[in-house]
């Protein structure tokens, strides 16, 4: 049973890669860069771009399940390839789909739902903690992070617990047709992150609070497109209710407790010194 892995070089895909792996199952996963992957030797890197259905024609052959993208990391628009992705997996064999949802049912959602296919949604209503890296580089230089509205509360997760899920569905049975609503098992202001970093770190660290104006300026100049900050000053003037709640279904599905967030800093804490 070979597994194709969509997305398999990014925060989330490497987490499933790894513990399919660790599962005992073939891995292939699908990049635009195959030469700078760098992924875990088992594992058959093949060349692929969802924007261009023609290219996935050899990734797709032999594969019996595919955890699938829903959008082109170019723009960060939803993959409008949608139908014609479908209709090769549903071609080339593939039974089993896991979709990574992004908010709002795009192409790639409305052609799976209509398939033959078994799907079943991972969706994070809820941060990723790999966003903290975004405060890296001013923690490294200055011992500071700054950031709109520091009492927004957050069930972030690890993207590992989305990659355990999404092993623990794609190898087994009693998940078709179901959406799951992901979280991490505690919810965070910025004032609770920053704590639990210095402590990690050994360090006090300063949170300096930004208006709108400096948050979007802020975001501009490291380059984020205006759509984005748009998203993101919404997304903290008005934090939505369902990111604040914690949900126990990693650990219904995994049957391990959700990491939490001391744990993803000690994981990547080189990155903050
Ligand atoms: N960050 C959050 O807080 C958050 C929360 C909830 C949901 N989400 C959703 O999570 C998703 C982002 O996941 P992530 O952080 O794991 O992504 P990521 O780290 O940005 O990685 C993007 C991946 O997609 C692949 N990719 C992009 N366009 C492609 C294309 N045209 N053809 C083939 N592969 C393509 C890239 O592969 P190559 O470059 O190797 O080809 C890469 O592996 C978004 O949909 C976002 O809405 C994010």
């Amino acid at each position: 049973m070979t597994i194709l892995v969509t997305g398999a070089t990014g925060n989330v895909g490497r987490h499933i890669v790894d513990q399919l792996i660790r599962s005992g199952a073939r891995v292939r996963a699908l990049t635009r860069n195959p030469a700078s992957a760098n992924l875990p030797q088992s594992v058959e890197v093949v060349y692929g771009d969802l924007t261009d259905p023609d290219t996935m024609v050899e990734a797709l052959h032999g594969a019996t399940a595919m955890h699938l993208i829903t959008f082109n990391s170019v723009d960060s628009a939803p993959l409008h390839t949608g139908p014609e992705i479908v209709e090769l997996a549903t071609k080339a064999g593939i039974r089993k789909v896991t979709l990574l949802w992004s908010g709002t049912k795009g192409p790639v959602e409305e052609a799976v739902e209509a398939s033959s296919l078994e799907w079943t949604h991972l969706q994070p209503d809820v941060e990723f903690m790999s966003n903290t890296l975004a405060w890296a580089d001013s923690i490294r230089s200055e011992g500071v992070v700054r950031q709109l509205n520091g009492q927004a509360l957050n069930a972030m997760i690890h993207e590992a617990d989305i990659g355990s899920v999404a092993a623990t569905v794609l190898l087994g049975e009693g998940h078709a047709f179901k959406s799951y609503s992901l979280t991490g098992p505690e919810v965070l202001s910025a004032y609770d992150k920053i704590r639990i970093i210095s402590s990690e770190l050994g360090r006090d660290l300063r949170f300096i609070e930004l208006s709108e104006e400096e948050e979007r300026a802020r975001m501009r100049q490291s380059g984020v497109q205006e759509e984005m900050i748009d998203y993101v000053v919404g997304w903290y003037a008005n934090p939505p209710k369902a990111a604040s709640r914690v949900l126990p279904l990693v650990e219904e599905i995994t049957g391990l407790p959700a990491r939490t967030f001391a744990q993803w800093i000690a994981e990547n804490k080189t990155k903050f010194l």
